[in-house]
C-alpha cells in the first residue's frame, strides 16, 4: 500500500497523468490548486497541455476555462497559455507566457480580490465547475486529503466541481499534517453568521480537505517541488521604505494609537514586503502576529526568532533555502503557523475585526491617494489585484510602498491621475517610498496632495507635481479635487513615448 493513499478505493484510481489529463475536455471549467506558487498540480496541468498542443495540431478547438488560487508556475499556468489552452482565467496570476497573451488580448482575464473568489464561485457568478485538480500531500484511509503547502480555493473547488483529480506529491513534507485550519461553517446569505474566529492563530476548523470520493475520477502521483523564487538582497530603497515604516510605528505606538505588538500584519509578496519585515526585527519587535496570504522567507526567519510569535496565511512561498529551514524544524513552525483557506485568510469580517495592518506594494499612487497597483500605463496588467483590496479596504492601516520612480526614472510613482485604480483614495491610509512617508489620514484631497508631493515624491519629479497642482488649484473647474484632466494624463504617454512598455 502507497503510505502516501490511504484509501484503498482511491488508490485503486491511481493512473498516470496523462491518461488524467484525457479525462478534461474542451471548454471546461477547472478549478487548479496553487497559491503564489505553491502547492499547484505538477503534472497533470503539463499533461493537459501536451495533449492541447495534439488537439490544435488535429485541427480541434480546445481551450479551457483556469480558476485557481493565485499565481502558480510554468508547469501549470506558463504551460496551458503556451499550448493556447486557456480562453478565460482567473484570478490573481504573475506567469510571463500568461501575462504576454493576456496583454495581447488572447486570454480572457477577471482580476478579482482574492477573498471573494469562493464566495463568486458559490453564488454561481463563474459558472460549474467540471474538474478540479488539487495537489495534496497525503489521502488519509478515510479519505479526507492531507493539504499540501497552499490551501487556496481548494475547498470550494473540491465541494462544488463535479469531478475531481488529485495529485499526490511526494515530495511534499508529510510534517505539513496539522498545520491547516479548515473552516467549513462558511454559508450563503442569509443564513451566514459569524466567523468563530478571534485570533490569528485560532483554529476554527478541521485539518483536512474534505472530498466526496465518488466524485474522484483520477489520482495521480509526482514528485516534484513548488515554484521556489529567491528574492534579491534588499536594495537602498527597500531599506529605506521599511526605516520610514518601523519609525513611523514607534510615532503610533507612542501616540497610543497602537500597542508594543502592533496589530496582525499583513504583508505582500515581493522583495519590499521581505525587506519591511527584516526592517521590523531590526526595529527590536517581539511577539508579533500575522493575519496574511503569504508566508515568504522573511516572515518565517522571523517566526524563527520570535519577532512573530503565530502566522495565519493561506500559502508558503519560500525559496529553496527557506523550503531547506521550514523542513528542518516544520514541527516548530507547526506551533506557529496555520494555513487556511484563501476565503478566510482574506476574509473582509475577520481583516476588519483583527485590526489588520496592510503592507502591500503599488505600481503608482494620485496626488489624492488613489492607488495603482496593476496596471502599467493604465492597459497591461502586470500581475492582479491579489489581496490588497481584501486588507487594504478593511484593515486599521492600509499602507502602500513603492520606490518613487520607476522604470530607471522615466516615470514617477506619483502623478497627478493614476493611469488605472484599484484602491480608491477612501481605502489608502499610508503611502512609503523611500523618499519618506505620508499619512493620509483625517485629510482632504488638497491636503493629501501636499502632503504626497512633500514627503514621498522624488525629487527629479517634485517640482513638476507642485506645479501641475498650483496650476489645477487655480483652473479646475471644481476646486475640491483640482484636475486638469489632459494634461494629467500626459505623463503616461510621456512614458510610453520614452520609455519601455512591459508587454
Ligand atoms: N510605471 C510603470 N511601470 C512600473 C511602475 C510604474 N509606476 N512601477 C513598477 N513598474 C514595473 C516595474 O518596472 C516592473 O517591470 P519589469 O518587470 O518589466 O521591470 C514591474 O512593474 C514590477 O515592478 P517591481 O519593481 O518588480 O515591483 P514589486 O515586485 O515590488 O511589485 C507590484 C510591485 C505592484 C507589481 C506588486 O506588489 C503587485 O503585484 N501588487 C498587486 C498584488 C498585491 O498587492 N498583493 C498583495 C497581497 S499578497
Amino acid at each position: 500500500m502507497n503510505t502516501r493513499i490511504a484509501h484503498a478505493g482511491l488508490g485503486a484510481r491511481l493512473m498516470p497523468a496523462e491518461q488524467a489529463a484525457g479525462l478534461i475536455r474542451p471548454g471546461m471549467t477547472v478549478g487548479m490548486s496553487g497559491f503564489t506558487g505553491a502547492g499547484y498540480p505538477k503534472v497533470v496541468p503539463q499533461a493537459l497541455a501536451a495533449h492541447i498542443v495534439a488537439a490544435h495540431e488535429r485541427g480541434e478547438a480546445f481551450a479551457l476555462r483556469v480558476l485557481t488560487g493565485a499565481s502558480t508556475a510554468p508547469e501549470l499556468d506558463g504551460a496551458l497559455a503556451k499550448a493556447g489552452g486557456i480562453e478565460f482565467r482567473l484570478p490573481y496570476q504573475s506567469d510571463p507566457e500568461l501575462r504576454a497573451r493576456i496583454n495581447s488580448g488572447q486570454i480572457e482575464y477577471m482580476d478579482i480580490h482574492l477573498g471573494q473568489v469562493a464566495q463568486y464561485t458559490w453564488f454561481g457568478f463563474l459558472g460549474k465547475i467540471d474538474v478540479a485538480v488539487v495537489e495534496v500531500a497525503g489521502i488519509l484511509p478515510d479519505g479526507r486529503l492531507i493539504p499540501s503547502t497552499s490551501v487556496g480555493n481548494n475547498k470550494t473547488w473540491l465541494d462544488l466541481a463535479e469531478k475531481v483529480i488529485i495529485e499526490v506529491n511526494h515530495r511534499q513534507p508529510l510534517g505539513l499534517d496539522g498545520m491547516h485550519d479548515i473552516y467549513y461553517g462558511t454559508a450563503l446569505p442569509p443564513q451566514r453568521k459569524p466567523i468563530p474566529l478571534l485570533h490569528p492563530g485560532d483554529r476554527i476548523g478541521e485539518p483536512y480537505l474534505r472530498v466526496d470520493p465518488a466524485k474522484v475520477i483520477a489520482v495521480v502521483e509526482s514528485d516534484a517541488p513548488d515554484r521556489l523564487g529567491r528574492f534579491a538582497p534588499p536594495d537602498e530603497a527597500c531599506r529605506r521604505i521599511a526605516g520610514h515604516l518601523v519609525e513611523f510605528f514607534r510615532h503610533e505606538i507612542r501616540a497610543g494609537r497602537l500597542g508594543e505588538q502592533l496589530l496582525p500584519l499583513q504583508s505582500g509578496v515581493g522583495n519590499i514586503a521581505n525587506a519591511v519585515l527584516g526592517g521590523l526585527r531590526e526595529g527590536g519587535f517581539r511577539g508579533l502576529t500575522a493575519f496574511t496570504e503569504v508566508i515568504q522567507d522573511g516572515m518565517l526567519e522571523l517566526i524563527g526568532d520570535g519577532t512573530i510569535a503565530t502566522a495565519s496565511a493561506t500559502a508558503l512561498s519560500l525559496s529553496p533555502e527557506g523550503v531547506d529551514e521550514f523542513v528542518r524544524n516544520i514541527a516548530h513552525y507547526r506551533e506557529h503557523i496555520v494555513l487556511r483557506p484563501q476565503e478566510i485568510s482574506n476574509h473582509a469580517e475577520l481583516v476588519r475585526r483583527l485590526g489588520c495592518i496592510a503592507l502591500n506594494g503599488m505600481v503608482e499612487a494620485d496626488l489624492y491617494g488613489n492607488v495603482n497597483s496593476t496596471h502599467v500605463a493604465g492597459s497591461s496588467i502586470i500581475n492582479g489585484i491579489g489581496g490588497s483590496g481584501d486588507f487594504a479596504r478593511n484593515g486599521f492601516l492600509s499602507c502602500f510602498l513603492s520606490p518613487s520612480m520607476a522604470k530607471n526614472g522615466a516615470i514617477s510613482a506619483l502623478v497627478p491621475f493614476v493611469s488605472h485604480v484599484d484602491h480608491t483614495e477612501h481605502d489608502v491610509g499610508v503611502i512609503v517610498t523611500e523618499q519618506g512617508l505620508a499619512d493620509l489620514r483625517g485629510l482632504s484631497p488638497k491636503q493629501r496632495a501636499r502632503t504626497l508631493i512633500a514627503h514621498c515624491a522624488h525629487p527629479d519629479y517634485r517640482a513638476q507635481l507642485e506645479d501641475y497642482f498650483d496650476r489645477a488649484c487655480r483652473l479646475s473647474r471644481g476646486k475640491h479635487t483640482p484636475h486638469l484632466l489632459d494634461e494629467s494624463l500626459s505623463w503616461h504617454q510621456r512614458f510610453l513615448d520614452h520609455g519601455s512598455m512591459r508587454a
